[in-house]
């Protein structure tokens, strides 16, 4: 199916609003608990984190700082390409940090573990991934996130901060469109 037919099409609903929300409360609370006597460096991962990000770091009670950290895998692409590159990196020094990656979605997990890998070089107290969904069925590398919001099937998803070739990240849910066709 050409792009400009995605970009027409209204995504179906996989996990409405409602839901999201109520799990999200879930896993802030969990994530308190977990840090409550550390200071958390959380780390977003651009782009398709940042609806997540913004909405789950307004719920933890917990100190903490922000950074952001540009991860291009994709391209405009359905499959996983196993290249990630660093768009934008993060200035400050991890070293001795709590720090606490959030994703989007964990798919083959070469992206996350990438990531994990490359900042664990930098020495943090701490290294932990809280990923939004997952697909455990498209697994290419042994990877479990600590904190995982919702595991799905083997869906291309769309909305609240993901998209397909840059569209749809404005959705309050997470929704699905189908394959070729
Ligand atoms: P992985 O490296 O295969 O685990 O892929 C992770 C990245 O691929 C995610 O952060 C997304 O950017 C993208 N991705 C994987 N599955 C989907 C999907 O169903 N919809 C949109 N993007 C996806
Ligand atoms: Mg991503």
């Amino acid at each position: 199916m050409p792009m400009s037919e995605h970009r027409n099409k209204q995504p179906k609903v996989l996990i409405p609003e409602v839901k999201l929300q109520a799990r999200l409360a879930e896993l802030a609370q969990e994530i308190s608990h977990d840090y409550r006597d550390r200071e958390v460096t959380a780390i977003c991962l651009l782009k398709g984190s940042f609806v997540f990000f913004s909405d789950l770091i307004r719920r933890l009670d917990v100190p903490m700082t922000c950074e952001f950290l540009g991860v291009s895998s994709y391209g405009n692409r359905m499959v996983s390409s196993g290249e990630v590159k660093i768009t934008l990196d993060i200035n400050e020094p991890l070293e001795n940090k709590h720090v606490l990656i959030f994703d989007d979605i964990v798919d083959t997990g070469l992206t996350l573990s990438y990531i994990m890998n490359s900042l664990r070089a930098r020495n943090p107290a701490t290294l932990k991934s809280c990923s939004l969904l997952m697909k455990p069925d498209s697994l290419k590398v042994d990877i479990e996130p600590d904190y995982v919001g919702f595991k799905i099937g083997g869906e291309f998803v769309v909305g609240y901060g993901i998209d397909f070739a840059g569209q749809f990240r404005g959705l309050p849910y997470i929704g699905y469109i189908e394959h070729g066709h």
